[in-house]
């Protein structure tokens, strides 16, 4: 995690280095900083933790130079305090870096015993020190930067400038993205094309292993065995605005309410009109022969892959692996040969999942992202790109990416039960018609949101709360859970229904409230036989169903949300917005930082 920006400018570059921090705030919040060159000494400041702190900062003593790096921290090593704050400096170097140095122990002791004092408990700051030290040596600045990435074993993008070299940026990347930026007579830096996107849209992605060396001329790069070598740039499809909250109290708020359109839209690329029919781009590979489908993501994208495994197997009759990627990346999976691997990811960075992904290419799979950052580097190592149109998402707790990935991965299960023969004409049609019809259902389920506020309120006094759902709704429960936790900081867990008699239903009492997923579908009945088992043990229930289960849920629960009836296929999507409002006022209850909650990261770029 971790976002960098650096400039070699022709003017002053603190007001811009501090906006693309401000585009980079989703990858880590815990403390930022700038250092320049003035009059070629290195200067710095910095802050623990948002960014406000740093232009308090800045706004204090301002900072000079036409030259300079910049860095928003997600604390790995060492507390998220203002002196483990990047940039990290001795006088002759400053450094700042996006992930972790995994032999920083070794190289802090050998530093120290060689007479240098360390001041952070950072695995960063000892790149600063490997640097000053070949300076000492003699080594020019790109001698000094060649010598020390050679000594890092990890993951790393970096930014490093040299006291004396007023007009020298030099950026290094392994593990982690790096962005060079072409400008006129000025040259840029980024974690991402859009911590630079105001400054240039000329870009180019550093490969694995390279450095390049940034002057207002232009970028010398090098690979990792140091040899001068040509990478292609291209044009970013990046806005420079920043994205507004509009009339909204918090982006997340806003991004529930755009999920009609933005379902809308990402329907609009996989749905003929004309034919009404699923269409997607043409595949390199044909779904009717591939063996099996393995499904890698993390977290809410996880879980989105958790629903598309109920919908490959029951529609598309062909068999669905999901595994988180932290997991699956070291777990050595036996992959057939030929079969499809499906990478499900918002921002298309997460690490984990790149390297799950990386791994699934060497095992001879086809590659297949569901990404919503076309540009991302999961995108880029893809086979195929399916890209989700949910727009920026800002908030951490991710919500209108998930449905929009709900909706692609249908989209894919219709289009392989298509082409394996596994449903009729009649069967694609009413499946597709069913989610042509979720963005006007999804307006309709917003209109519960008072109903859910209301309830929110109760349920936002808990210590503890359970979610229950089966079938395609059980990943539902595991999500709702994961909102509940991650912004409002209630303890929250979900459960396949029909586990709870195996252990959970130990916790009930009128103390945890239980959210019932129980749409009216095939397996309502044993969903709300479960939901009366807690009920007979004194559990306070929220029913989320639909008009028809309504009518056949008995009594007995505390609460009851009533949204409109919907297809079986789509549930899983529109259950989806309950569970983000009710998370979402709660947290909103509670007083927590929704969009920005605490030790979180939007973008998890470290593993
Ligand atoms: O960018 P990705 O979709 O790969 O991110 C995966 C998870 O980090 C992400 O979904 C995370 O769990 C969210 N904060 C959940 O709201």
């Amino acid at each position: 995690m971790c976002g960098i920006v650096g400039i070699v400018g022709r003017e002053a570059v603190t007001p811009r280095l501090v906006d693309g921090l401000q585009r980079l705030e989703y990858r880590g919040y815990d403390s930022a900083g700038v250092a320049t060159l003035v009059d070629g000494a290195i200067a710095r400041r910095r802050a623990e933790g948002k960014l406000t702190n740093l232009r308090n900062v800045l706004q204090a003593r301002p900072l000079d130079g036409i030259t300079g790096i910049a860095h928003t921290r997600w604390a790995t090593h060492g507390a998220p305090t203002e002196n483990n704050a990047h940039p990290h400096a001795t006088a002759k170097v400053a450094v700042v870096h996006n992930g972790i140095i995994e032999n920083f122990r070794e190289l802090r002791e050998e530093l120290i015993a060689g007479g240098h004092v360390m001041e952070t408990e950072t695995d960063s700051e000892g790149i600063a020190h490997l640097g000053t030290a070949e300076r000492d040596r003699g080594a020019s600045p790109q001698q000094a930067a060649a010598r020390a990435l050679r000594r890092l074993d990890g993951a790393f993008a970096l930014g490093i400038l040299f006291a004396g070299h007023d007009g020298l940026l030099i950026g290094a990347r392994r593990g982690c993205p790096l962005v060079v930026g072409y400008g006129d007579g000025e040259m840029y830096l980024g974690s991402d094309a859009l911590a630079i996107g105001p400054l240039s849209n000329r870009v180019c992605y550093l490969m694995e292993g390279d450095w390049v060396e940034l002057t207002a001329e232009g970028a010398v790069i090098h690979d990792a065995s140091d040899a001068v070598v040509h990478r292609e740039t291209k044009l970013a499809m990046i806005t420079g605005g920043l994205i507004e909250k509009g009339n909204y109290r918090h982006f997340m708020l806003k991004e529930i309410y755009e999920q009609p359109a933005v379902i809308g839209d990402t329907l609009g690329t996989y749905y003929n009109q004309l034919s009404r029919r699923v269409v997607l781009p043409e595949l390199p590979f044909d779904l009717a022969s591939v063996p099996k489908i393995t499904i890698v993501a993390c977290g809410t994208a996880y879980y989105a892959g958790l629903v598309a495994k109920y919908w490959f197997e029951r529609v598309g009759r062909v068999g669905a692996e999901v595994d988180v990627a932290s997991e699956f990346r070291y777990r050595e999976a036996a992959l057939p040969e030929g079969g499809l691997a499906v990478f499900v990811s918002q921002s298309g960075e997460t690490a984990d999942t790149l390297a799950a992904l990386r791994y699934c290419r060497e095992q001879g799979q086809h590659i297949l992202s569901v990404v919503n950052v076309p540009e991302s580097s999961i995108a880029r190592e893809s086979d195929v790109v399916l890209p989700t149109h949910a727009g920026p998402e800002i908030g951490v707790a991710s919500t209108k990416a998930f449905t929009c990935q709900l909706v692609v991965l249908a989209c894919l299960a219709i289009a392989t039960a298509r082409a394996r023969g596994a449903i009729d004409a009649a069967a694609e049609a009413e499946l597709t018609h069913a989610l042509v019809e979720v963005p006007a259902a999804a307006t309709e389920v917003l209109k519960h949101d008072d109903r859910i506020e209301a309830i929110a309120g109760d349920i936002a006094k808990a210590r503890d709360v359970l979610y229950l759902g089966r079938g395609a709704l059980y990943p539902l429960a595991l999500e709702g859970a994961l909102k509940l936790k991650e912004i409002s900081y209630i303890h929250a867990e979900g459960y396949a229904a029909g586990e709870m008699k195996h252990g959970p239903i130990a916790l009930i009492d009128p103390a945890v409230p239980v959210v019932v997923l129980a749409p009216s579908d095939r397996l309502f009945g044993k969903t709300v036989s479960n939901m009366h088992e807690v009920i007979a043990r004194g559990g306070r229930i929220l029913l989320v169903t639909d008009v028809e289960g309504e009518r056949h849920a008995g009594d007995g629960a505390a609460w009851k949300l009533v949204l409109p009836d919907m297809h079986e296929f789509v549930a899983p999507v529109l259950q989806a917005i309950p569970v983000q409002l009710l998370a979402y006022h709660a947290a909103v209850s509670r007083g927590t930082d929704v969009d920005q909650p605490r030790n979180l990261a939007k973008s998890v770029t470290v593993e």
